[in-house]
């Protein structure tokens, strides 16, 4: 299994401080925001990692990053998106060479996690895995990928909705996925969405469609970090843990 994380992207939500630098080099507590996912990785025993960057400052990330040795990463690439914000999917399509027909674990690199996925990459064979998060408040939850769940066997995802007015169930799609190697033909079916960007969601709805989309409930903290709120939110979290 190889790792992709993804941090293109403009983070205009996050101006003023994003005009300094790239969003996914901003601090959570005492490290850079891509730190949190590059450790996921690591820690369930991903060390090839690519790094899919775009925007002004993408050039950052080698002076923080180096090579990865540093935080166990044993070979790093990078990749450069054109549209800083062409879409999450649009960003994913450069990692076609790199995986080269292994299945990979994609985490968006404003998504920190503490859960532990080991288990789920080592148990990974085929189709698409999703992570969700059950969060109550539904203004909240309008900011997301939300499923909607079978009848009568609920256990069943049958269609994801990105940023729902009216969430279909009380439960989050996390920036963390795994995928096999048609995850490439798949990202070229689709379409720029009404906000003109490439949507993971319709890759998953893709998989939805072929029966290969399955899901687990992320254990443990995580939030996205791309609002003022989240980004306090996740400094505080792991402060705190730090003992702070
Ligand atoms: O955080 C989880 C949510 O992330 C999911 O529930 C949604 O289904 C998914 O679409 C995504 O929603 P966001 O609106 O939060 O995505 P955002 O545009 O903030 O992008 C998240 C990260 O993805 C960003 O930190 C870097 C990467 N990205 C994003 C875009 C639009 C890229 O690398 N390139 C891009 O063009």
């Amino acid at each position: 299994m190889k790792g992709v994380i993804l941090a293109g992207g403009l983070a205009t939500r996050l101006y003023p401080l994003t005009y300094a630098t790239n969003k996914h080099l901003l601090p959570i507590f005492d490290r850079p925001m891509i730190f949190y996912p590059i450790n996921t990785l690591v820690k369930a025993g991903i060390t090839e990692v690519l790094i899919v960057t775009s925007g002004p400052h993408a050039g950052h990330f080698l002076r923080v990053l180096k090579n990865g040795k540093e935080l166990g990463v044993t070979h790093l690439e990078y990749a450069y998106q054109e549209r800083a914000n062409g879409g999450i999917a649009d960003a994913l399509k450069l990692a076609e060479d790199f995986a080269d027909n292994d299945p990979i674990t994609v985490i968006l690199g404003d998504n920190t996690t503490d859960a532990d996925i080991k288990k789920s990459v080592d148990n990974f064979k085929d189709g698409a895995l999703i992570f969700l998060k059950k969060i109550e408040n539904k203004k909240e939850l309008s900011r997301f990928g939300v499923p909607e769940f079978g009848e009568p066997d609920k256990s069943k995802v049958i269609s994801l909705e990105e940023k729902p007015k009216n969430p279909k169930s009380k439960f989050a799609v996390c920036g963390l996925y795994m995928y096999d190697k048609h995850v490439f033909d798949l990202i070229r079916k689709c379409t720029p969405s009404a906000r003109d960007e490439l949507e993971i969601t319709d890759v998953n709805n893709l998989y939805i469609k072929e029966g290969k989309l399955s899901w687990e409930e992320l254990k443990g903290f995580w939030s996205d970090t791309g609002t003022f709120d989240t980004l306090y939110a996740a400094n505080k979290y792991w402060a705190k843990k730090a003992g702070i």
